[in-house]
Parts: C-alpha cells; structure tokens; sequence
C-alpha cells in the first residue's frame, strides 16, 4: 500500500531534524583546537577568550610544565586590562590581579596536595571575579559543574596544541564564537 504523500513528507522532515541534531551533537562547536607558532599568538588566543569572559567565569588549564598555560592567562589578563604583569604564581598558589571590571585570580595548584588544606579555594570560584587555575585536575572534587576547560601541549620549542572545551551551554557557545 502506497504512503500517503502529505505522511511521507512528514516523516522526511521528521528524518531530516533527526540528522540535523546529530550533526549538532557530533560536530557541536563545544571543542576547538588551536595552532599557536609563538608565545605572542598564544596571547592573542588568551586575549580573544578573556574578551568573552565574565564575572563568576571559570577556566580550567592542563598541560604540562612550559606548555604555554601561564603565557595564555597573559592574554586573558590583557583583555581584562590587568596592568600589572601577571607571571607564574607556583610559589604563592593564587594571585589577585585588579581588571578593569572585576578581578582576576589565577591560581597554579601545581605544588597542591589533595583537597585537605586550610585554603579555601572555592571561595575563589564561587565570587565577583574571574578565576584561571593551572593544574586544576588535583581539586577535582570541588570543580565547578561549568568551565572552560583549555588542554595545551607542547609541539616543539615554539609550536603549541590548544584544545579549548566548553563545559556546559554558556562555556559551548563562548567556544563557538572563538576563531
Ligand atoms: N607557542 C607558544 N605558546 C606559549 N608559550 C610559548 C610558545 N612558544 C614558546 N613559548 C615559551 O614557552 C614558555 C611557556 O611558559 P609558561 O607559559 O610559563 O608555561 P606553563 O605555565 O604551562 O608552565 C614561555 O617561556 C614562552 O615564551
Ligand atoms: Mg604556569
């Protein structure tokens, strides 16, 4: 038995929508990788990202020593107009930097052990600034549910892997709009 035309169109465009919102979860723009030849590019990628961040935002770094995580938060930094010079806080475990609209802490966990410290870091993530944490996987536990997580890896001397996810629909869409 033949279908009835006006049907077949509807179950056509019922497919059609099924094979769209694949496409949207498979080849989301939720994660992006980046090329970067030089430390300044990698800035220009952290000045782009900080350009699209807000008050309560928070960035995640991974990747090893050297991999260009501190150099990035420098854009960042830049797009907030921080005017101090922001370097690696490994020895202080976060620095405050003043932005133009709210503050910036950037945080290296790197020298951290567990979650069983007197420092409260999720008073960091949890108020009026913008919070970068460099070797963030060792406070898993009290990540946020939503980030911009950035994985870097070191190429060569100069060359640099940038993956940039977003964790959550504000972070995706923030990913979306980078280029
Ligand atoms: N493409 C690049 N991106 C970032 N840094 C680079 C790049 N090429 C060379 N570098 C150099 O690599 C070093 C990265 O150091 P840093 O940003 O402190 O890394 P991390 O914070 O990951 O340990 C800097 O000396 C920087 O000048
Ligand atoms: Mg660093």
């Amino acid at each position: 038995m033949d279908k009835n035309p006006v049907f077949l169109q509807i179950e056509t465009r019922f497919l059609c929508f099924l094979i769209s919102f694949y496409d949207i979860i498979i080849f989301g723009d939720f994660m992006k990788k980046f090329q970067t030849e030089n430390a300044d590019q990698t800035i220009e990628l952290g000045y782009k990202i900080g350009k699209q961040l807000h008050r309560g935002d928070v960035v995640l770094l991974t990747g090893d020593l050297s991999a260009g995580k501190t150099t990035l938060t420098k854009g960042i930094g830049k797009a907030l107009e921080v005017q101090e010079v922001i370097n690696s806080p490994t020895f202080t475990i976060v620095k405050t930097y003043r932005g133009k609209d709210c503050p910036l802490y950037h945080l290296d966990l790197y020298r951290l052990n567990g979650v069983g410290y007197d420092f409260d870091l999720e008073e960091y993530m949890e108020t009026d600034g913008i919070c970068v944490i460099e070797w963030a996987f060792q406070v898993e536990e009290i990540l946020p549910k939503e980030y911009l997580m950035i994985n870097m890896k070191r190429k060569d001397e100069f060359q640099r892997e940038i993956e940039i996810t977003g964790n959550g629909s504000r972070y995706e869409t923030m990913v979306g709009e980078l280029n």
